[in-house]
C-alpha cells in the first residue's frame, strides 16, 4: 500500500507517530532515542522512521513546513495507516517576554484564521484544542522528568513573514506563541476522530529578537523529545 506521499507499508507505520517539521530532526529523533530505527519513508525527503522507545514502537514522520504539508501527512497517516494518536514535537516563536529561548510550551489550544477547518469539514471554528488526555499524559511525563513546562494557546500562521497584531493575540486569545501546523493536525483528529497534540520549544522570540541558529534549532530539543516519548509509555 502507498499514497501519493508515503511509500511505507501499512505495517511499518506505529499507531502512535511523533512529527516534527523538519525530515533531518526526524532523522535524528530517531538516531538518538529508538531502538532498531529503521526508514519508512523518503519521498520527497520527507524522512519517517519506525522504531521503539522503551519497548514501545513509535514513527517519528517529518510534516514539512505549514498547514498544508502537516495537513496531506497527517491525514493519510489517520486515514490510511491506522494511525491513532499524533504529537507534533516542533518549534515556535514567542510572544511573551519571558516565554525564553529552549522553553518548552504544551499547546492547549490552536487559533487560526486558516481555511483548513472549513475546506475539511465546513466548520468555521477558529479554536481547536490539543487532546486532553494527550496533553496530560506530556503533563505528567514532564514531572516524572522534573522539566519545566508551560502551558498556553497558540496563533497558528500560514504566513511566516506576517504582520499581526501580537498584543490582541496575547491578550484577547491567550496566545503564548506562534507557529505554522497545529491548525491542520487538530482538524484532521477532529475529523477522522483521533487524537493530536503539540509539544513546542521556543526556536524564536518575537519580542526580544532573541533567536537560535538553524543547527542549534536541529540539535536542541531534546528536552521535548524526551516527555513526548515517555508520554507514550
Ligand atoms: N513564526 C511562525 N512559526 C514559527 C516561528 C515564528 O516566528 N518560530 C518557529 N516557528
Amino acid at each position: 500500500m502507498a499514497t501519493p506521499h508515503i511509500e511505507s507499508k501499512k505495517e511499518d507505520i506505529a499507531k502512535t507517530v511523533l512529527m516534527p517539521g523538519d525530515p533531518l530532526r526526524a532523522k535524528m529523533i530517531a538516531e538518538t532515542f529508538l531502538d532498531n530505527a529503521r526508514c519508512v519513508n523518503t519521498v520527497r525527503n520527507i524522512l519517517a522512521y519506525t522504531g521503539t522507545y522503551k519497548g514501545k514502537e513509535v514513527t517519528v514522520f517529518a510534516s514539512g513546513m505549514g498547514n498544508p504539508s502537516m495537513g496531506i501527512y497527517s491525514y493519510e497517516l489517520m486515514n490510511e495507516y491506522g494511525v491513532e494518536e499524533i504529537i507534533r514535537v516542533g518549534s515556535c516563536g514567542a510572544f511573551l517576554k519571558d516565554l525564553g529561548l529552549y522553553e518548552v510550551v504544551i499547546v492547549d489550544n490552536s487559533i487560526s484564521v486558516s481555511n483548513y477547518l472549513w475546506e475539511l469539514t465546513k466548520e468555521a471554528d477558529r479554536l481547536l484544542p490539543g487532546n486532553p488526555e494527550l496533553n496530560l499524559k506530556l503533563e505528567e511525563a514532564a514531572k516524572r522528568l522534573n522539566s519545566k513546562v508551560n502551558h498556553g494557546n497558540v496563533y497558528c500562521t500560514d504566513v511566516f513573514y506576517n504582520d499581526v497584531d501580537i498584543d490582541s493575540l496575547v491578550n484577547d486569545y491567550g496566545c503564548v506563541a506562534t507557529e505554522m501546523e497545529t491548525f491542520a493536525l487538530f482538524s484532521n483528529a477532529r475529523k477522522l476522530g483521533k487524537k493530536a497534540s503539540a509539544i513546542l520549544t521556543v526556536s524564536d522570540n518575537l519580542i526580544t529578537k532573541e533567536e537560535t541558529t538553524s543547527e542549534e534549532r536541529q540539535n536542541s530539543f531534546n528536552k521535548m523529545i524526551e516527555i513526548a516519548l515517555e508520554s507514550i509509555l
